[in-house]
């Protein structure tokens, strides 16, 4: 059931659930989350079993503010503190030494843990309630079944799970891809998933490069290929590729959607043709809202243009790369 954000007694009502170890779902300023307490493993069992996500992935936790890092981390390597200062609260994930037998369910049983501060007034407002009663942080995936595409609105969560989950509804999430997640056990920092910030904005704030993951990063499913993906089929192309596949395909039956800068020349009837925004930002905002509305509307298959290869799209494409990798 969904239930207004911008109500405290709604944020008090959320708290207390989460105090008690039931799901929540909460909307941060990326996609909305699937949250339960942190520091109960039978809480974050429950994300598990409703996402039917594999125990072994571990979930970000999210956190009120800088001081909660302290609760999870075992210490905070100097490139963390530096992210940290930097985006929180904002889009950064970052990786770091778990504490000794703390969320050890959220962490998937790996020895480090995600954390993450959202900029999300009602998520701030939620994990400052929940905080104040006790609990250290929000363990929460976003809010889809394991291997569909994130939810950016209150109704895609309740369209998933249905009435008896809570969802906090705080709008249509303003970045609308996940937030970008930097590895900081390492000798280096390791960009595990580009998000919103670019890998410039990164390095500068790390103060160094970053480095791509590599096979021995750990199991991470938002790194997984065939990951974020429609119901349809999606493929990507040039315009010129798009426009000479529409030429072929002109008669079929097939129902097609396809999403592009460049609008193809022509008339192409039954096709439906969303227009992908000029900016990387607005892309991202609208992507996964785009591509479940293309499923609801019955596409059977979706073509997508690529997007720019320029450093502000590297999110925008590594969901789309993925989504055409189901
Ligand atoms: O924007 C976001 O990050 C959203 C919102 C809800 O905050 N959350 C999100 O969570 O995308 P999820 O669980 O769908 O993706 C979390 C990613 C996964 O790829 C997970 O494996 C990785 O973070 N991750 C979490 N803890 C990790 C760890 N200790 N080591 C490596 N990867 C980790
Ligand atoms: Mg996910």
């Amino acid at each position: 059931m969904i239930f207004d954000g911008s109500d405290p007694s709604v944020i008090e009502r959320a708290a207390s659930a989460l105090v008690a170890g039931d799901l929540v779902a909460m909307p941060t300023e990326t996609v909305y989350g699937l949250g339960a307490r942190a520091d109960d493993d039978l809480a974050v069992g429950k994300i598990f079993e409703a996402k039917g996500r594999p125990a072994d992935h571990p979930l970000i936790v999210h956190v009120a503010d800088a001081d909660s890092v302290r609760d999870f981390a075992a210490w905070v390597p100097p490139v963390a503190v530096r992210l940290v200062a930097s985006f929180w609260p904002g889009p950064l994930t970052i990786i770091v030494p778990r504490a000794a037998g703390v969320a050890t369910a959220a962490a998937g049983g790996q020895g480090s843990i995600g954390l993450r501060c959202p900029s999300h007034p009602v998520a701030h407002a939620l994990l400052s309630a929940a905080r104040s009663a006790g609990v250290p942080g929000v363990a929460a995936p976003s809010a889809n079944r394991f291997g569909r595409l994130s939810p950016t609105q209150a109704s895609h969560v309740a369209a998933e799970f249905g009435e008896a989950l809570m969802v906090i509804d705080g709008g249509s999430c303003n970045l609308g891809i996940e937030s970008s997640i930097v590895d900081c056990t390492r000798k280096h920092p390791v960009l595990l998933r580009p998000g919103v910030l670019t890998r410039a904005q990164i390095e500068a704030a790390a103060g160094e490069p970053l480095l791509d993951r590599d096979g021995d990063a750990p199991r991470a499913s938002g790194t997984l290929e065939a990951h974020y993906a429609p119901r349809a089929p999606l493929r990507l192309m040039t315009a010129p590729q798009l426009q000479t596949a529409l030429q072929l395909l002109a008669g079929s039956p097939v129902k097609l959607a396809v999403y592009s800068r460049v609008v193809p020349s022509g008339a192409w009837p039954g096709v439906r043709h969303r227009a992908m925004p000029e900016q990387a930002a607005d892309a991202a905002h609208e992507l996964f809202s785009v591509l479940r509305k293309f499923d609801e509307e019955g596409a059977q298959l979706i073509w997508v243009e690529h997007p720019p290869a320029t450093p502000e799209w590297e999110g925008v494409r590594d969901r789309l790369r993925r989504a055409a990798a189901s």
